[in-house]
């Protein structure tokens, strides 16, 4: 993965008391918007319900995915549960240490091979499966990561919403392809991430892909804005 790691940069300059801007975002389909970097080190009260219900969820063996600067694993670790954090951002690793994740690897999720009760995808957690056509890839591979009767949360977002006009309508061309498939852009003081992939699954084609690679899914929350928690397994 091509990684400039900004993000991490963004993370380590907040740990480290240097907070002085936040990360810009936008996406093939939507202008500029701001990321606050507090929010990427919010406590259980400052989460979104969904992810207090995933946390609440969470038992066994833990594999947080994704996890940033380890916000969820931290929470889980205080609670007695054995977690390990991954990412592919070695500035993320560095925070989540320094934080207190006693189990913290900079690894993509593609590499991992231990087996866990559950798996934590948190914060549009299909985003790193990057496109429609590697969800299965993926979900399979999640699959064997899976203890006997173990479970993935994941949560994602219907976007439909954004494609909608004034009127109603929805501008999407037809011929594209599946419509959560973004582009996604981040900056940070000045200087630009290189562009990433980011998928956003509706909860009905996750479904259906789950089924095809032998998993079992759940709808467990809906948020307020068209975002979902699922369970699989
Ligand atoms: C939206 S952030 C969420 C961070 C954290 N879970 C939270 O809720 O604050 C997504 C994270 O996934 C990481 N990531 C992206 N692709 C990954 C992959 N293939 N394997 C592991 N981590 C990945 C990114 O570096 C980033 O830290």
């Amino acid at each position: 993965m091509n990684l400039k790691d900004l993000f991490g940069n963004a993370l380590l300059d907040y740990q480290n008391g240097n907070y002085s801007e936040d990360i810009m975002t936008s996406t093939s389909i939507s202008d500029d918007d701001v990321l606050p970097l507090p929010y990427l080190f919010r406590g259980f009260k400052d989460m979104p319900k969904l992810e207090q219900k995933a946390l609440k969820l969470a038992k066994g063996s833990v594999l947080d995915v994704g996890c940033g600067a380890g916000n969820h694993s931290l929470y889980l670790q205080e609670k007695g549960l054995k977690v390990k954090a991954i990412d592919v951002s070695k500035g993320a690793i560095d925070v989540a240490k320094q934080r207190g994740v006693l189990h913290a690897e900079v690894k993509n999720i593609i590499d991992e091979t231990g087996t866990f009760d559950t798996i934590l995808l948190l914060m549009n957690g299909t985003g790193i499966f990057q496109e429609l056509a590697q969800v299965s890839k993926y979900l399979t591979h999640l699959k064997r990561l899976l203890k006997p009767k173990g479970q993935i949360l994941i949560d994602s977002s219907d976007i439909k919403y954004m494609y909608e006009d004034e009127d109603g309508g929805f501008w999407q061309n037809i011929n594209a392809n599946y419509y959560g498939e973004l582009d996604y852009f981040l900056s940070y003081k000045g200087e630009n991430e290189y562009p990433m992939k980011w998928l956003y699954l509706d909860y009905n084609t996750l479904l259906t892909a789950c089924t095809s690679v032998g998993l079992q899914c759940e709808l467990i929350f809906e948020g307020e804005h068209f975002d979902y928690l699922a369970r699989l397994g």
